[in-house]
């Protein structure tokens, strides 16, 4: 084995948001859930994490960048991805570079790990269940590891929970599992993106100053002061699954909205029933639903679900896209952008929403009109940061062209 060489590997991972919430573990360790949960994957084209990997006799230990600034990788739920990751390497040879790497020699080389977010991290919207399902997705292939994406899941998962949901794309249940040693905890895929591929989604980035709890901490408050969560686990979640699944399975969005909403509401009221009580939402989360509610309550049927992780931001699922761009429209009534913000920057991700809003080239949304149902003309510039339009989208993929790779192929370091 020359000393010079240096192999990678670089893998998109997207991200997901649950429908049916995992709050709260039974061991905080192996991140072993409470309850089962459901995500729908989001397009990777607006959010994902890319990730490349590599090894190099020359690496002098293991080093990770994020967003191209070094972190440390001495945190317990790094070490517990890369040790177990490591336990499945197998040998690995590249005739044409004439490397070859035995199954033992892996736990001696030392990796580099190069990360990078396609959307502000600081924004509040999962990025650590990318992150850790891009870490383990691409060692795996780094490392030619046999493993499937279920049985990767149950490594990313012990980076964080909701980490094990980003192995798939479409809609995906992580089964809380019944083992101690957390075998059976891991993620499936329900079906893919191409099911039900009329949905759109809209994410409203809230703007918030205050500085909120971690989901790791407030759910362990939880598990620890919430009787409701005991019922929840019990008694509420497991009949909302199988209707969840249902109501994928039959594409029957008004079966979906109203759970999806149902169990958002419920995760928000474990949080106040935790002591001292977690408040994620904010005045503009708490409008936004008021918004949805009552123009659902005035149509024959649900035109939009929405949900809220341990954050303000809204993510909003419209059945269809013509839903999706009047949704649009009633959001950018009342919350338009700050005057020196153009629209082009407030809108971002999937575009072509615009045109079918009829908002396309508009230089501000004065224009539009208010909505009846609504009952308030109010406006609330400045209160929402900006839109991220998306839809379902697919699992990981390993990224073969060299040129996105973010580690040099000579050095390792990032470039
Ligand atoms: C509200 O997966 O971030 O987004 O397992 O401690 O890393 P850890 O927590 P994390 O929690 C996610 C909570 C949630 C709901 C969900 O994604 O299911």
């Amino acid at each position: 084995m020359g000393e010079k060489w240096v192999l990678m590997k670089t893998a998109q991972t997207p991200t997901n948001i649950a429908v049916i919430k995992y709050w709260g573990k039974r061991d905080e360790t192996l991140i072993l859930p409470v309850n089962d949960s459901i995500s729908v994957t989001l397009d990777p084209a607006h959010l994902c994490t890319t990730t490349t990997v590599a090894v190099s006799p020359a690496f002098q230990q293991d080093r990770m960048w994020l967003n191209g600034k070094e972190m440390s990788l001495s945190g317990g739920r790094y070490q517990n991805c890369l040790r177990e990751i490591r336990k499945r390497a197998r040998e690995v040879e590249d005739k044409e570079k004439g490397i070859k790497i035995e199954k033992k020699d892996w736990e001696k080389l030392h990796l580099h790990i190069a990360s990078y977010n396609n959307f502000p991290t600081a924004a509040g919207l999962a990025s650590s269940a990318a992150g850790f399902a891009c870490l383990v997705f691409a060692l795996a292939k780094l490392m030619n590891v046999e493993e499937d994406e279920s049985q990767l899941s149950a490594i990313a998962r012990q980076g964080s929970g909701s980490a094990c949901r980003s192995l798939f794309g479409g809609f995906v249940k992580w089964i809380m599992g019944k083992e101690e040693d957390g075998s059976d905890s891991l993620a499936v895929q329900l079906v893919d993106e191409k099911h039900w591929d009329d949905l759109f989604i809209i994410i409203a980035v809230v703007s918030s100053r205050q500085k909120e709890t971690s989901s790791t901490s407030g759910m362990r408050e939880s598990v620890e002061t919430s009787l409701l969560l005991q019922h929840r686990a019990k008694e509420v979640v497991p009949k909302r699954t199988l209707k969840m699944e249902e109501a994928i399975k039959n594409r029957d969005f008004a079966s979906f909205a109203k759970i999806t909403c149902a169990d958002s509401n419920q995760f928000h009221a474990v949080c106040l029933d935790t002591s001292p009580p977690i408040f994620y939402m904010n005045d503009t989360s708490h409008r936004i639903i008021s918004h949805v509610e009552k123009w659902n309550r005035s149509e024959e049927s649900p035109q939009v679900a929405y949900t809220f992780d341990a954050g303000p931001n809204a993510v909003l699922i419209a059945q269809n896209r013509k839903a999706a761009a009047q949704l649009l429209q009633r959001l950018l009534f009342s919350f338009p952008p700050k005057s020196d913000t153009d629209l082009d920057s407030y809108i971002i991700g999937d575009k072509t929403i615009l045109k079918d809003a009829g908002l396309e080239g508009m230089k501000d949304v004065e224009a539009l009109s208010p909505h009846p149902e609504n009952g308030s003309a109010q406006k609330y510039p400045g209160d929402v940061n900006y839109f991220i339009c998306t839809r379902p989208g697919k699992g990981p993929v390993v990224l073969s062209n060299e040129n996105l790779a973010l580690l040099d192929p000579e050095t390792g370091l990032p470039k």
